[in-house]
């Protein structure tokens, strides 16, 4: 193996019965995030995403819209491209199932499994589902349904070709247990050991040839079964067997797949078929978990889930920023939010949140900021000196430490957990510029207080540019632009990430807000006119009914006022509400041994993890009341600012009173 070993990292390939919608676009996102860092760092990168065609499902549904098979998946596929093609998806390859390389490829392995013996015939009968493609055991299936994932099955009686899993079960295991690495995160690596050591069966790998997949070699009475045929499209690509570079390529560095087809497919059978093959396993199978939209997974089969590009022309339509702005904000929320190990509730509100909290405020506010005071209090030219000026040296210290957590970060394959680290530097660029306060300086005279202070929040943006690049792609360019310099070329990451790189002397562009903020009372009737985003979508959930307070008297007596119990409060957990989009749940600790549950329309104000820990006022004796099913049994104070949030109220000095202290 004379060549250098390319960096290579897979999506699934989606199934063209349905278009591509935000949970496709979340693994293809971030598949090109690590794609776009390997490249960055100056690696050989081949990142393949593609469609998987030969499904029954897909069968079905070119016969309900009175297309041939090949008709419809060619139209489906054309989508999935033009798809990733608008999200600006750096994929190195598109690789169709239907392409005659694939099928050359799956005749190829059928082949040569059979030769070993791996591969035979006999005869199946039990319960296939074509939701989800795949056998079920008499113990999978209840009340006709695949325990698994509620779907229907059918009793099948075929004529089959098997495959001897049930011989790989000891190596797998091996094989596991002596490379950590392989199957991540860890809990889904249990799960593959517990059905590993359940029992492995010989699995079927053919079906009856109804006119639709790639037939058997030799046998046109069957084609292969289409997760045998699928699996195969990560090897396809390499050029295996016939290029004599595919080694370059394979094994796979990373593949990158939802949970539903982890464990069966992508952590046992997969590999199985490789060591049948005598090839050797990918480095790592990692299983992100799933969108929910409104507790249950968002699917193109439920209509329940939009499109990015539906996604995309709303925050336009809200925020009135440019749609490449609009795209990057998409991918930082679907990045940020996904979850590796849980599942996660996608919602337009908190996406809205996002943008608003973490985009506006924070990161474009500190781009803003900075190149306005440039402007203003040094013509708009980068300070000379370089490293030397960073003011008192923190920001400094921080951006190092950042920089090499967030490659940590992104060498174990967490985007999000990149982004939020990213986000602490936005954090300390903010309040650097609160305490180092240049307007002082420049008001004093201070011209070299200046100058330093702005060279490193200047130097604070820079970086964070760069560490943006992979994740943010046309934010981070654009962000570069504003400091007068040029894309950020490959392989350059080591050199652009030191401290002190940005060269003094140089004119900056005009600050241009990049994220205008959305007006979130306008959101709610906005969200209403565009909701017929795809047909059969669920309307949206309708905006909480905070119980509004009847109007007050213009007096009141102190007896009156005595009625009313207010105590300190410790929040101790803090959740959103399922299809709320005001409304958070909170325990609280008012002193009375164990917490009250309270909830609060304040989920636009507040991100949910921000709150433990806080102390707050608490009405502790309004009557509970339920809202959304869930009884609230108390109050929090709050203000109101100019723009309709609630700003909740909190004690001057925190620690000095406890959970239960009386407020009068
Ligand atoms: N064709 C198979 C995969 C074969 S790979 C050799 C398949 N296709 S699919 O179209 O159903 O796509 C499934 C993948 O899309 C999931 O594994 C996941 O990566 C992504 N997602 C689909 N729905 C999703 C959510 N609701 N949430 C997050 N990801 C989602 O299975």
């Amino acid at each position: 193996m004379a060549h250098d070993k390319t960096f290579y990292i897979t999506t699934p390939i989606y199934y063209v019965n349905g278009v591509p919608h935000v949970g496709s676009a979340t693994t293809t996102l971030l598949c090109d995030a690590l794609a776009r860092f390997h490249r960055l760092k100056g690696e050989k990168t081949f990142f393949l995403t593609g469609t998987d065609e030969h499904a029954q499902k897909v069968a079905d549904a070119a016969a309900k819209a009175g297309m041939p098979a090949q008709e419809f998946a060619d139209k489906v596929a054309g989508r999935f491209r033009d798809c990733w093609e608008y999200l600006n998806i750096s994929n190195d390859d598109f690789i169709r199932t239907s392409e005659p390389r694939h099928r050359a490829v799956v005749a190829e392995v059928f082949r040569r499994l059979q030769a070993t013996g791996d591969i035979y015939r006999g005869k199946y009968e039990g319960w296939y589902s074509v939701a989800d493609e795949t056998f079920f055991r008499e113990s999978e299936v209840k009340d006709g349904k695949a325990i698994e994932s509620g779907a229907a099955v059918e009793w099948v009686s075929e004529d089959n070709y098997y495959f001897k899993l049930s011989a790989y079960g000891d190596r797998l295991l091996a094989h596991i247990q002596s490379h950590p690495e392989f199957l991540q995160p860890e809990t889904r690596r249990n799960e593959v050991l517990a059905f590993i050591k359940g029992g492995l069966r010989d699995i079927v790998v053919s079906r009856r040839n109804s006119g639709w997949g790639i037939c058997v070699p030799g046998d046109e009475s069957q084609v292969v079964y289409v997760w045998f045929d699928a699996l195969i499209n990560y090897l396809t690509a390499t050029g295996w067997p016939g290029n004599a570079a595919w080694d370059s390529r394979w094994p796979a560095d990373l593949h990158l797949v939802g949970k539903e087809i982890y464990t069966r497919f992508h952590a046992t059978l997969w590999p199985a078929m490789l060591m049948g093959l005598g090839l050797p396993l990918p480095g790592t199978v990692l299983g992100h978990g799933w969108w929910l939209v409104d507790g249950e997974k968002g699917a193109k089969s439920k209509g329940n889930i939009p499109t990015p590009q539906e996604v995309v022309a709303e925050l336009v339509e809200l925020s009135g920023a440019s749609p490449e702005i609009a795209k990057d904000a998409l991918r930082y929320y679907l990045l940020r939010d996904i979850s590796f190990t849980g599942d996660a509730e996608y919602s337009q509100s908190h996406l809205i949140s996002r943008y608003n909290a973490d985009l506006c405020n924070k990161l474009g506010n500190l781009l803003n900021r900075t190149l306005k005071m440039l402007a203003q209090y040094a013509g708009a030219v980068v300070p000379e000196g370089g490293a030397e000026r960073t003011a008192d040296g923190t920001l400094a210290s921080l951006s190092r430490e950042i920089v090499q957590d967030v490659e940590r970060c992104m060498l174990a394959y967490d985007p999000g957990a990149a982004l939020s680290v990213i986000w602490k530097l936005v954090e300390a660029g903010n309040g650097d510029i609160d305490t180092t306060a240049p307007w002082k300086r420049h008001k004093a005279g201070d011209t070299r207080g200046v100058a330093d202070a702005l060279y490193a929040a200047l130097e604070a943006v820079r970086i964070i540019s760069v560490l943006l690049t992979p994740l943010l792609p046309h934010v981070a360019s654009v962000m570069r632009e504003q400091l007068g310099l040029g894309e950020m070329p490959l392989g350059d990451w080591a050199h652009e990430t030191h401290w002190g790189g940005l060269p003094g002397g140089r004119k900056t562009a005009e600050a241009q807000p990049i994220f205008p903020r959305i007006d979130t009372k306008n959101t709610a009737t906005k969200q209403k006119e565009l909701t017929p985003v795809t047909e059969n979508m669920p309307p949206p959930p309708p905006i909480l009914e905070v119980a509004e307070a009847p109007a007050a008297p213009a007096y009141i007596t102190i007896d009156d006022f005595a009625k009313i119990q207010l105590k300190i409060g410790e929040i101790k957990t803090a959740e959103r509400v399922e299809g709320a989009t005001k409304l958070l749940k909170l325990t609280v600790d008012i002193g009375e041994g164990s917490p009250r549950q309270i909830l609060a329309g304040i989920a636009e104000s507040y991100l949910p993890e921000s709150l433990p820990g806080k102390k707050i006022v608490v009405v502790a004796n309004l009557a509970p009341r339920k809202m959304r099913g869930l009884e609230s049994q108390g109050m929090l104070m709050a203000a109101t600012d100019a723009e309709g949030h609630a700003i909740l109220l909190h004690p001057a000095d925190p620690d000095a009173v406890p959970p239960g202290a009386q407020v009068r």
